[in-house]
Formats: structure tokens, C-alpha cells, sequence
């Protein structure tokens, strides 16, 4: 079989047979072959799409170009996945949680890019902290602790790393079959049974409607009834970033502030919703209310935040940081960013948020970018909110004061205020499972 006659059926609207499709697979995950023939079959497929058969085979074909996991861990072994967004670590809030409930949460995370933060460089501002593990030390963390996240090993979907890159400079994220398939493929390599999916929609998501939302957690559903793991997708809301601090140590701050029962809102919320989910995938729960009074009696009664304590210790790290968030690198100076005017926040602009968080240095322009862990920015105000000229909508924690201005401007760009008072921004759109589609907003 011929590579370019895969490119010619892809191109003429034909679907690939599974042999075609693991040939795909095995060429991405083989430095040998040539980028653009690569190229341009992910151009074909972003243009001709693909069916549910040739998806979940490309994601079955992709997860075996690596090592796939089969982890013993005394439970259901359970994972959630976001498709990420701004100020969004519900991880850090919802695995200690799972894992108080008895929950086992196998949770391989990724780096910021971007505007997007990542779990990795956040849990990595923890003094000690261990992101990489060998695979056995992973495990048997899950086993004791009841929950472990680790970074994404090298030789986990190789085939993954070079279509992602392909992807990033042909043009070809935006496709459905390509992005279900990406997620899917680790997902399924990681080698949990229970997988919760959090795809965001908003300003600061990949995917800007609930209809291609739905679309897209329809596929990933599917993709694991073929495969044999239970998938559930929530959808949920980024119009704005969602907890009130963006930043590494920061948002590990705003998650042992929502652990510790000191803020309540829309992170503990969509914390609370993904729990739920992996608590009735770990068939720990009769339903969702038995599973919200199960997280919530974690949260009141310190269960969540020491087992967070547990966790970080397993994983090297000072767990002293769980009573003394001041542990955690400092930035050296904060600055208000005021309200030019009386009014009602309008809409914030999640993306343009994080893009000031990058440009102050907690994000990466490129994978090569060395970040600065105590900066970022900690919001003060939500959509709906009255403010008062003067007053702060956000404070900058900056280390390098020739980066205040344009993030100053930034920040002030990405708030829209009007003179009538507006709701607050949702934040459950949808639930797509293998039997239902809920659609809520
Ligand atoms: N996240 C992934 O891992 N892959 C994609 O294609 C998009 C988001």
C-alpha cells in the first residue's frame, strides 16, 4: 500500500479503510517518514472529515503507536480531560476530592501553551514537586493515595506529538475528527476505564459554539463505546477565565483557597459538576445528588485538602503548602488595574486574559520558553458585576516592571462595561453521554 493513495481517497471524499488507517498512524509515529505527505493527508481529512469508524480507528491506531497502560490501582481507574480554557484548574480542586471519596484519579496532564495554562507548570511551583514519575511510582501512588498527576511519558502516542505539531502550522487543529482523536488516543493509552471530559466553550475555548461542542463530545463518546471505557462530556462555560487567578502558583493559590473552603464560585462549582461525573464512573455514587453530597462532605470536612496534602507529598513536594499558600513563589510587586468608568461588566475576554498572564511571563510563546511561576493576574471582578470608576478589576503580581504597561492595556482591552445591569455567565452548556445529550443554554 502506497501512501499516496491514501492521500488520493482522503482527497476525493472516500473513507480510509482501518488498514489505511493504522498505515496513517504508524508513518506519523515513524521519524522516517515525510512530513508532507503527513501534511497533506491532515489537510484532506480537515477538509473531507471522516465517519465514527474511521475516527475511533485512528484514535485506537494512534493510542498503540506508544506504550498503553493497563494499571492495577485497586478501583476504577478514572481521568478527566479539559479541553482547556483560562484560570480553569479545576484538577487541582476536583482529584484530591475524587480521591477523598474513594475515587482512583490517573490523571496525566500537559504544559501550558499559549494562552491555555497547564496542570504540569502549576503543580511544578509547588517547592519538591515531581511531575515526572516513573510509571510503576505513578501507579502505586494511585494505589495508596488514591490519586497521582503526572506529565504525559515520552513514550506514550508518539504518533500524537508529531501530527499535534503538523497540525499547529498546516492549519488543520479546527477538525473534529482530528482533535476527538488527539484527545482520545492519550486518554485511552492512560488506561482509564472512567474518563470525564470537560469541553469548553467561550471567548477563551478552542471551540466557540455549544452545537460544535456538542459535535465534537458526540465523537469522543463514541470513540470510547468502541473502545470499551465510559465517557461522559460536560460542557462548560469559558466567557471568562474561570477561577479568579491566572498563573501558576497562583491558581494552585485559588485551589487551596476552594479546598480550604475560603472561596466558594464558579472553579468549586465546575469542580463539583467534573467530580460528580467520575465519582459515577468509579460506580462510587447511586446518582449525581449522592455524589455532590459525597464531594461536599470532602470539601466541609478538610478530607479534599488533605488529601491534596497526602498527594503532594507522595509526589515530593512540601505539603506545608496546603496551611501556608505563602510558600509558594512570590511575585515582587502588585498593581491595580482600575476602572476607567462607573457600569456593569459586560463580557471579559477569557483569551485576551491569558495572553496578558503570557505576556507577564506565566505562559509560553514557544515549548522552549522558560516561565516565571509567581506571576500572573488575580481577577476582581465577573461578568455582571456593578463597578465603580477606580475600583480594581484585577491585580497584576509582576516581577518584571517593563511588562506592566502592555498587560495593563491588555487587561483594560478585554473588559467590555455597559450601562445596564447583564446576568452572570453560565456555566453548564451541555452533558453528552453514550445514551443522552442534554442541552442546557
Ligand atoms: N487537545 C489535544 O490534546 N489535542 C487537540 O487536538 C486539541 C486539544
Amino acid at each position: 500500500m502506497d501512501f499516496v493513495d491514501l492521500i488520493e481517497n482522503k482527497k476525493l471524499g472516500r473513507p480510509l479503510s482501518d488498514e489505511q488507517i493504522t498505515l496513517f498512524a504508524q508513518a506519523a509515529a515513524d521519524p522516517d517518514s515525510r512530513d508532507y505527505q503527513l501534511a497533506a493527508l491532515l489537510m484532506a481529512i480537515r477538509l473531507n472529515g471522516m465517519d465514527a469508524r474511521e475516527t475511533a480507528s485512528l484514535t485506537m491506531a494512534m493510542a498503540q503507536t506508544g506504550d498503553m497502560l493497563q494499571p492495577e490501582v485497586g478501583g476504577i481507574p478514572v481521568d478527566k480531560h479539559s479541553t482547556g480554557g483560562v484560570g480553569d484548574t479545576t484538577t487541582l480542586v476536583l482529584v484530591p476530592l475524587v480521591a477523598a471519596c474513594g475515587g482512583k484519579v490517573i490523571k496525566m496532564s500537559g504544559r501550558g501553551l499559549g494562552h491555555t495554562g497547564g496542570t504540569m507548570d502549576k503543580l511544578e511551583s509547588i517547592p519538591g514537586f515531581r511531575v515526572e514519575l516513573p510509571e510503576e511510582t505513578f501507579i502505586d501512588i494511585v494505589r495508596r493515595v488514591g490519586c497521582c498527576v503526572v506529565g504525559q511519558s515520552a513514550h506514550l502516542v508518539p504518533a500524537d506529538k508529531r501530527l499535534y505539531a503538523l497540525r499547529d502550522v498546516t492549519s488543520t487543529v479546527d477538525s473534529i475528527p482530528l482533535i476527538a482523536s488527539s484527545i482520545m488516543s492519550k486518554k485511552l493509552a492512560g488506561g482509564a476505564q472512567g474518563i470525564v471530559l470537560d469541553v469548553k466553550v467561550g471567548s477563551g475555548a478552542l471551540m466557540k459554539t455549544t452545537q460544535d461542542c456538542v459535535a465534537l463530545s458526540k465523537v469522543m463518546v463514541d470513540i470510547g463505546v468502541r473502545s470499551g471505557r465510559e465517557v461522559i462530556a460536560m460542557i462548560t462555560g469559558m466567557q471568562e477565565p474561570l477561577g479568579s487567578h491566572i498563573g501558576n502558583a497562583l491558581e494552585v493559590k485559588d485551589a487551596m483557597n476552594v479546598l480550604s473552603g475560603r472561596t466558594k464560585g464558579p472553579l468549586l462549582e465546575v469542580s463539583l459538576l467534573l467530580g460528580e461525573q467520575m465519582l459515577l464512573l468509579s460506580h462510587l455514587a447511586k446518582d449525581a445528588e449522592d455524589a455532590r453530597a459525597q464531594l461536599l462532605k470532602a470539601l466541609e470536612s478538610g478530607a479534599g485538602l488533605a488529601k491534596f496534602q497526602e498527594m503532594i507529598a507522595a509526589q515530593g513536594g512540601d505539603g506545608r503548602v496546603c496551611g501556608d499558600t505563602s510558600l509558594l513563589p512570590q511575585a515582587a510587586k502588585v498593581v491595580q488595574v482600575e476602572s476607567p468608568r462607573d457600569g456593569y461588566i459586560h463580557s471579559i475576554d477569557a483569551q485576551a486574559i491569558g495572553n496578558a498572564a503570557q505576556m507577564m511571563g506565566a505562559g509560553r510563546r514557544s515549548k522552549e520558553d522558560v516561565i516565571d511561576l509567581a506571576v500572573g493576574i488575580v481577577m476582581n471582578k465577573r461578568i455582571g458585576d456593578r463597578v465603580s470608576k477606580g475600583e480594581s478589576l484585577a491585580a497584576l503580581h509582576i516581577n518584571t516592571p517593563d511588562t506592566v504597561p502592555a498587560a495593563r492595556q491588555a487587561l483594560l482591552n478585554a473588559f467590555t462595561l455597559g450601562d445596564t445591569p447583564v446576568p452572570k455567565a453560565p456555566l453548564l452548556y451541555a452533558r453528552v453521554t453514550k445514551d443522552e445529550t442534554e442541552i442546557y443554554q
